[in-house]
């Protein structure tokens, strides 16, 4: 087993209204008072960001993330959400790459990186999501694609800067469809990805950087995958909109490491 604290993330997407967000932290954040032999994450909505901060940041279990940020500091670029806002408001992660900013919102890898450098600068933790789509890993593709999102996304971040970053493998063909990648496909990719560590930066920033697996995730397959060598934690879309469901991720986590 390695020594890697397991960290567990909630994804909400756009969903949980502030009130929504309240009810969910009310009954999940008892579930876990003290610190944990995990890190617990969760990301709502920037709108719902301040009433989750209310509860959180006091909790001392969990942490709060934002689900994207501007790459700039200040300025005219409507709709956007700038470090300074989340950094007002208690964040310490942003979930950066996600499989939807880049098919949805046309965001590539410059634009991601720009991002990522622009969230260790403020001391943030980024989430780096990367995956390949369905057609991409049936072509063969896979590899390659997940080289280039790992290279292009992170250029110009140093080993140092590693220590602060988070990955999360997320199979574009197992987001919200129910399909779960096997245990055999996801390790085989989180190995890759952990390979890919070691011939970008070294063999400690390999061993130290932590690798979330999203993609349907569940308290029905969490165990099994935690248990796996190169598996250090999830980050879960829609069973964590549910308390119960996102609390028995979590301990799979927990009971992992105990
Ligand atoms: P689901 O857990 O709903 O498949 O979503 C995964 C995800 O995209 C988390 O970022």
């Amino acid at each position: 087993m390695s020594n890697r604290k397991p960290i567990i993330a909630a994804n909400w997407k756009m969903n949980q209204t502030p009130t929504e967000a309240k009810a969910f932290l009310e009954d999940f954040l008892p579930r876990f008072p003290e610190e944990t032999a995990v890190d617990i994450v969760i990301a709502p909505s920037f709108l719902s960001m301040p009433m989750a901060a209310a509860q959180i940041v006091p909790s001392k279990s969990v942490a709060l993330s934002a689900q994207n940020m501007s790459p700039e500091a200040s300025g005219a670029f409507t709709g956007e959400v700038s470090a300074a806002m989340l950094k007002e408001v208690g964040t310490s992660y942003v979930i950066l790459g996600h499989s939807e900013r880049r098919s949805l919102f046309g965001e590539d890898d410059a634009i991601i990186n720009a991002k990522v450098k622009a969230a260790l600068a403020n001391g943030f933790t980024p989430i780096l999501c990367i995956g390949e789509t369905l057609e991409e890993r049936e072509g063969g593709k896979l590899e390659e694609v997940l080289k280039s999102q790992i290279q292009g996304s992170l250029a110009d971040v140093s080993a140092e800067q590693m220590v602060n970053v988070v990955i999360a493998y997320e199979p574009v063909w197992a987001i919200g469809t129910g399909v779960t990648a096997s245990p055999e496909q996801a390790q085989e990719a989180h190995a890759f990805v952990r390979g890919l560590l070691k011939e970008t930066y070294n063999d400690d920033v390999a061993a130290a950087t932590r690798i979330q697996y999203g993609g349907s995730a569940k308290p029905e397959n969490a165990a099994e995958l935690i248990a796996l060598e190169d598996i250090d934690g999830f980050l879960v879309g829609g069973a964590a909109l549910v308390s119960e469901s996102f609390a028995a991720i979590v301990q799979a986590g927990i009971d992992q490491v105990s």
